[in-house]
């Protein structure tokens, strides 16, 4: 017998020759939070779709309670009770969320149609016991991005999984979620279900995992005890040197109000959002998902418009009803989803750098230029994206590695304004202060920017004033100095007094 449920022996898997994982091993025990760590194409979703049967490896073994076994595909792996939510969201948009959840494996009524009654009930039991709460009815399409990955959670929850893979499964959560995830995982753990873990915010770690394997390079670095390392030790173990300054904010004398947002509001959305935004300087937009943050983000660049209240650009009012007009008045937006708007993944790496794919509808001679294309390249290269060579295609990268790739061409499109929505989401340790680095040199030379971030760090360390919004509107208005943690969560999870929106 074997003290592991799962284990993986000398994994090495080749893309079109070349190796992406090279010998791996790893070890899985029952009721471990087992976490997989490493920089931006380590190779750790690679190991993970090995695991499932998504991918065949070239070679190397799995052992499920110490017996061989293969996976032809994910549905074998499946029946062996592995369940896994990948970084990438895999719902059908058109179906509600009952649906999805089942999807596929529907329950059937006397005669073989879809027993629709149970679907419900079976799917409204499940969400009830993961604590999660969601319209059943809802379409997929329409739930949020933190809405969509509970989903995604429900399903992988309702095959009864001895063994779950969860490949940062928190990065679109914050706060609350995330809190409420970790008490699911925990209590799966009691009951002896195996966890993989994987996720970029090291505190996440520390919290929920019992071991750490750390990969580099396609290969297998060390399998540490997470109560017996430090976070430094983690990082120099991933990155292979030591990293100091993760928030490289410089101070920067802002300047002029480019950006002036009154009272604004859209019915169900958000209401009395008022805030002004210089030259040169972070604002930080702190909150929980759906406290209506990229609601007001959306609203400024036009996709949907506020229904009230009033936005000035440089003094001057405008009313933007498009993102073709907010484009034209200086501003981008760079959304949360990008892999949904961000990037064209059957194109190489190339030609989404230098299409002006995501001003598809800007039609703007300037993106084409030489030099506009040398600036994205070169913050492409700036942030390390890793690729075997340009032309390769975007839907092959690493997840990381495409939203480097995304956020690389929006920064150095050089707008006035900028809206980062969740700018290093799924972006390691290693090249988060890259990025961070880019935004402090683009607020010293007078860019005004606007950052939604969930990660506390990040909203602390980079801007230069705070607002949280909590259900609809802002609870709070901090300048650096007096921003804390404790304050920003209060404001942010304070149980509501007023009435709705
Ligand atoms: N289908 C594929 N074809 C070619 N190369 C691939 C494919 N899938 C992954 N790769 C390459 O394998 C390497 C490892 O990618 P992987 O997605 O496993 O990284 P990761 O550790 O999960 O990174 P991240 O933190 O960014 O999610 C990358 O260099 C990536 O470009
Ligand atoms: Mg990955």
């Amino acid at each position: 017998m074997t003290e592991y449920i799962l284990e993986l022996k000398n994994m090495t898997k080749r893309f079109s020759g070349v190796e992406v994982l090279h010998e791996v091993c790893f070890s899985l025990r029952p009721g471990e939070v087992h976490a997989l760590l490493g920089e931006n194409g380590a190779g750790k979703s690679t190991l993970v779709k090995v695991m499932t049967g998504v991918h065949q490896p070239d070679k190397g073994e799995i052992y499920l309670d110490g017996k061989f076994v293969s996976f032809a595909d994910t549905r074998e792996s499946r029946q062996m009770g592995i369940a896994a939510i990948y970084q990438e969201l895999s719902l059908f948009p058109d179906l509600d969320v009952a649906e999805n959840i089942f999807v596929g494996r529907q329950p059937l009524a006397a005669g073989g149609r879809i027993d629709w009654r149970k679907l419900y009930a079976d799917a409204g039991n499940l969400l009830e016991s993961l604590g999660v709460r969601l319209d059943l009815k809802q379409k997929a399409r329409s739930l949020s991005i933190a809405q969509q990955q509970m989903v995604e959670i429900a399903r992988a929850f309702s095959i009864n999984a001895r063994i779950l893979i969860m490949d940062e499964p928190t990065s679109s959560l914050t706060l609350n979620e995330v809190a409420d995830l970790f008490r699911l995982v925990r209590r799966l753990r009691e009951e002896g279900t195996a966890i993989v873990f994987i996720s970029h915010r090291l505190e996440e770690l520390f919290e929920l995992a019992d071991r750490v394997t750390i990969m580099r390079d396609g290969s297998y670095v060390d399998t540490r005890l997470l109560k017996d390392v430090t976070r430094d030790d983690l990082i120099r173990l991933m990155v292979g040197r030591t990293i100091t300054d993760l928030f490289p904010k410089q101070d920067v004398k802002s300047g002029e109000v480019v950006l002036k947002v009154e009272n604004l509001a859209r019915a169900g959305s958000f209401r009395d959002v008022s805030f002004e935004l210089r030259q040169g300087e972070i604002l930080g937009m702190a909150g929980l998902v759906g406290a209506g943050r990229t609601n007001v983000a959306r609203a400024i660049f036009g996709v949907e418009p506020a229904t009230a209240g009033k936005i000035q650009i440089a003094g001057r009012e405008v009313a933007i009803t498009s993102p073709q007009q907010a484009i034209k008045l200086g501003l981008a937006y760079v959304p949360e989803d990008r892999q949904l708007h961000g990037l064209i993944p059957a194109m190489p790496i190339t030609s989404n750098i230098s299409l002006p794919t995501l001003f598809k509808y800007a039609q703007r001679g300037w993106l084409q230029d030489k030099v506009e294309r040398k600036a994205t390249y070169d913050a492409a290269l700036q942030m390390e994206v890793r690729a075997n060579n340009i032309w390769q295609m975007a839907r092959e990268l690493s997840g990381g590695n495409q939203q480097k790739i995304v956020l690389a061409k929006w920064l150095s499109t050089k707008p006035r304004i900028l809206i980062l929505d969740e700018p290093t989401r799924g972006i390691d340790v290693g090249t988060k202060a890259a990025v961070h680095a880019l935004m402090s040199k683009l607020a010293s030379e007078g860019m005004a920017i606007l950052m939604i971030s969930s990660e506390l760090p990040e909203i602390l360390g980079m801007s230069d004033r705070v607002l949280v919004m909590r259900e609809g509107h802002i609870t709070a208005h901090f300048s650096r100095a007096e921003a804390t943690q404790e304050k920003i969560i209060s404001a942010a999870t304070q149980a509501v007094t007023s009435g709705s929106v």
